[in-house]
């Protein structure tokens, strides 16, 4: 079968089309998938440009959607014929965060192969039912993204309608947390680089946008918006260069969903500011396998859809990988086959 690979020490230029061996059929407990998309996020980036370090030859990619081909014995969740979307921590059914994911190990596309080929053959706990009509790419972007923002805003902020949510950016995870948000009764306030991307963000719903370039203390901005209050929930992609101005933007007695390293990965934190805030600082990452059936049901409820700015071959995903580096994407860049 027809797979890409990543060929130590990893880089863009060293990702290479192989003819890999057939998975074969499922045994007991697994399913056959016929792989149909993808989609790229920045962790699958940095294994793919070597910033992670993986095995010789790793399939990259966690995300994979795609059509149930065969199911082994005792596999009674799915049938051939039926939609499927990977899950990101394969060995997290339920519950909250424990050792196992506290790491990448099981990972697809860090730890174990991922899904940039082909076909696979997992453990059927290691994919969930896609939400229905969708295509496979749409479903693609809910393994990593999608999830990482539903878990964020339902699962550890218990968002309710009313509240106010600060996202920051508008690459994937951020969209699609504006997507949730507004679908659940929340007001939006987005963060850009760009006015183009703000109208955009204006257009799916959010309720105000402010260019962090032309406003440094975009914070305080915020705090402007929300008559001096601040918000309940920030979606916060940015780490060391972005916490403070949204440590400053959140209300007393708010949540941070402190979810990505987009500005680095170490920095000064305003300890006291965070203290006087009295505001959770809540580490994530994705979710689990039960948050990804809750999320599926959900979007299958709500009728949102993700925001794909541009679909790639296979064959180009280091071109892919490149569009993303260049940061001028709105929502998800997937590749399909
Ligand atoms: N913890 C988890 O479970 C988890 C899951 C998924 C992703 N992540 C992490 O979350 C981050 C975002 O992932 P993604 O897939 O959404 O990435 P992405 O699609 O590549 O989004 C990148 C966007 O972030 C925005 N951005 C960049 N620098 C920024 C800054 N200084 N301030 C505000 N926004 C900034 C930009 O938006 P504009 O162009 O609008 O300025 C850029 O387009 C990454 O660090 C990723 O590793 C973590």
């Amino acid at each position: 079968m027809k797979a890409i690979v990543v060929k130590a020490p990893g880089g863009l230029d060293r990702l290479e089309i192989r003819d890999l061996a057939d998975p074969g059929q499922p045994g007991a407990g697994e399913i056959r998938v016929a792989l149909h998309a993808t989609s790229l996020n920045f962790h699958d980036l940095l294994v793919a440009n070597g910033s992670i370090p993986t095995a010789d030859g790793r399939v990259p990619m966690a995300d994979g959607a795609g059509v149930v081909e065969a199911v082994g014995a005792g596999v009674t969740e799915f049938q051939p014929g039926d939609h499927v979307v990977s899950c990101f921590f394969p060995q997290w059914p339920a519950g909250p965060a424990f050792d196992a994911v506290g790491s990448f190990a099981g990972t697809p596309g860090d730890g174990i192969d991922g899904y940039a080929a082909q076909y696979a053959v997992r453990p059927a706990s290691a994919f969930t039912r896609a939400p229905r009509g969708w295509s496979h790419a749409e479903a693609a972007t809910i393994t990593t993204a999608g999830l990482t923002a539903w878990r964020a805003l339902v699962g550890d902020a218990q968002l309710k309608a009313g509240d106010v949510v600060l996202t920051l950016g508008t690459g994937g995870v951020s969209i699609m947390a504006l997507q949730i948000a507004k679908a659940m009764g929340a007001q939006v306030i987005v963060t850009s680089s760009s006015d183009e991307k703000l109208d955009r963000a204006r257009a799916l719903g959010a309720d105000h946008g402010i260019n962090y370039r032309q406003r440094a203390d975009w914070g305080k901005a915020v705090r402007e918006l929300t008559g001096g209050h601040g918000v309940d929930h920030v979606i916060e992609p940015g780490g060391p260069g972005t916490l403070a101005q949204s440590i400053h933007a959140v209300r007393v007695g708010g949540h941070i969903s402190l979810i990505g390293v987009l500005t680095g990965r170490q920095g000064e934190v305003p300890t006291s500011m965070l203290m006087a805030r009295q505001a959770r600082l809540q580490g994530l990452i994705v979710g689990s396998r039960r948050q990804q059936q809750e999320y599926v049901a959900a979007l299958e409820q709500t009728g949102v859809r993700p925001v794909i700015d541009r679909s790639f071959a296979l064959e180009q995903l280091a071109e892919a990988f490149r569009f993303q580096e260049g940061g001028n994407h709105f929502g998800k860049i997937v590749a399909e086959w």
